[in-house]
């Protein structure tokens, strides 16, 4: 079975579906820790993301291995999932996903990942692209206020010199990127069930989603 979770960015998918998968006991797949481990490697590497450069992100695609268990992601057989969460890396994957060799190879692996597993994938294209079949759809969003609050309070606790109004115009940058790219840009597939949290707790959002797919006993 496939649960997609769709969404901008801080609309609070990747904790979501984390707990949702916990309580369901379904394996799962962060699509977004992908696309930033490839920026985070390009950018250690001062490979510039412009299409003019794709030979070079080709051929970095070509000596790379990504891959995502356990809720941590693995670069090169390296778990990254501590060096790929900062701003710069967010808005370096919002980059380096828009380009067409980036997104074949991510969206074929995506898809060998999730074979014959019971699986939960959040991101931005899954319910559109990666799975169009997908047993549950879901899009989770809140305001672009709500969203910047609760990533400020992430960002705090490891930088107190964080500022709510750079985070606001980053998520403001990165849905514009998202939501406008030609590729797989985000939008809400046409059978997906539109959640909207910026009224609800974490804990009302799950619920929520276990009361639609039917609670964790029916699976
Ligand atoms: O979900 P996230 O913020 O960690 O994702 C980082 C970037 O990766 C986001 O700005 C857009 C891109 N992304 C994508 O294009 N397709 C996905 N399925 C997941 C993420």
């Amino acid at each position: 079975m496939i649960i997609a979770i769709d969404g901008p960015s801080g609309a609070g998918k990747s904790t979501v579906a984390k707990l949702l998968s916990n309580k369901l006991n379904f394996e799962y797949i962060d699509t977004g820790a992908m696309y930033r481990a490839l920026a985070y490697k390009a950018y250690i590497n001062k490979i510039d993301i412009h299409e003019e450069n794709s030979d070079k992100i080709s051929k970095m695609l070509n000596s790379t291995t990504v891959d995502y268990y356990d809720n941590n992601i693995y670069l090169d057989g390296q778990n990254v999932e501590g060096l790929i969460r900062d701003e710069l890396i967010s808005i370096n994957a919002s980059k380096i996903s828009t380009l067409a060799i980036v997104r074949n190879k991510m969206v074929d692996l995506q898809r060998k990942i999730a074979e014959n597993k019971n699986v939960i994938l959040d991101g931005r294209d899954i319910g559109t692209v990666v799975f169009p079949n997908a047993d549950y759809k879901f899009f989770v969003t809140a305001s672009e206020e709500v969203r910047a609050v609760r990533r400020y309070n992430q960002l705090v606790v490891s930088n107190k010199d964080i500022i709510l109004e750079n985070i606001l115009a980053d998520i403001k940058k990165r849905d514009e990127k998202d939501s406008s790219r030609k590729i797989s840009p985000l939008r809400i597939a046409d059978d997906a069930i539109l959640i909207d949290t910026s009224d609800m707790s974490l804990e009302e959002t799950v619920n929520k989603l276990v009361d639609i797919i039917g609670g964790p006993n029916v699976l």
